[in-house]
């Protein structure tokens, strides 16, 4: 894992910007993985502001794929994962919203949901850069603790943590789904380039546990260690927990220009 503490949120933002831009330029049919959540929003915004600037890469053959998705909202519903990220960055962009899938919440489909989204995801020849936030119960997408480290896409029961942590954005925790639909742990490692982003304090522990602990299905964030390329970029106060912060800050500074993220 390759392990960069940052200063500020807008740091974080820039670099993870330049990480998905640059898998962009590299081929334009890229295929996105796409985390919702508050910690992704900053790189969203550079990403948009770039482009509307002229100077960011066209999107128009880009193609991306959700972590995950509310079961049990009404469809179009403003805060499922589906309005939530053609609003935050896709739209903006420009991509296509043909171009853009999630895992398909319809309840009289819930039963072939997850292998549908496999193999939607394997149609289009997997993820190039599957960008990544880290809950504070540990959860990676909505793999709650106690996921199966190989997990496949399915229907999960989200912790009161969780919902908790989500009802920020309803009108109160009674409103927030009892249930999602999410990428597997198994299916989150298939992603060619894993780029977790952290940001605040509140996500210093289980920053630490994913990285520096145990390999456990107790922090699902930790399945991280087992994947060939990973980048955490974290703000100071994500990496506050860290043991080996000062060492993983050398190995950055340190890294000769060809290398890249
Ligand atoms: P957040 O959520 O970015 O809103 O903190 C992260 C997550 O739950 O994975």
């Amino acid at each position: 894992m390759e392990i960069v503490p940052l200063g500020t949120p807008e740091e974080v933002a820039r670099l993870a910007a330049d990480v998905v831009e640059a898998a962009v330029r590299a081929r334009a049919d890229a295929v996105l993985g796409l985390a919702t959540g508050s910690t992704p929003l900053p790189t969203y915004r550079e990403l948009i502001r770039r482009h509307e600037s002229g100077a960011g890469p066209s999107y128009a053959r880009v193609r991306c794929f959700t972590l995950d998705e509310y079961v049990g909202l009404p469809p179009g519903h403003p805060e499922s994962y589906r309005a939530t990220i053609a609003r935050e960055l896709t739209d903006s962009l420009g991509i296509d919203p043909d171009h853009v899938q999630g895992p398909d919440p319809a309840p009289e489909d819930l039963p072939t949901a997850g292998s549908r989204y496999e193999e939607a995801l394997t149609a289009a020849g997997g993820v190039d850069v599957q960008v990544l936030g880290i809950g504070s119960d540990g959860h990676l997408a909505f793999n709650e603790p106690g996921s199966s480290l190989s997990s496949l896409t399915r229907i999960k029961t989200l912790t009161e943590e969780t919902r908790h942590d989500n009802a920020r954005f309803f009108g109160s925790i009674d409103e927030v789904p009892r249930h999602v639909l999410t990428q597997g742990l198994g299916t989150i490692l298939r992603a060619r380039h894993l780029l977790l982003l952290a940001t605040g304090a509140g996500k210093a522990d289980a920053l630490a546990t994913a990285v520096e602990g145990p390999l456990t299905a107790s922090c699902p964030a930790s399945v991280l260690q087992l994947h060939p390329h990973v980048t955490v970029l974290a703000d100071a106060e994500a990496a506050a927990g860290l043991a080996r912060r000062d060492h993983y800050r050398e190995v950055y500074d340190g890294k000769p220009g060809w290398q890249g993220l």
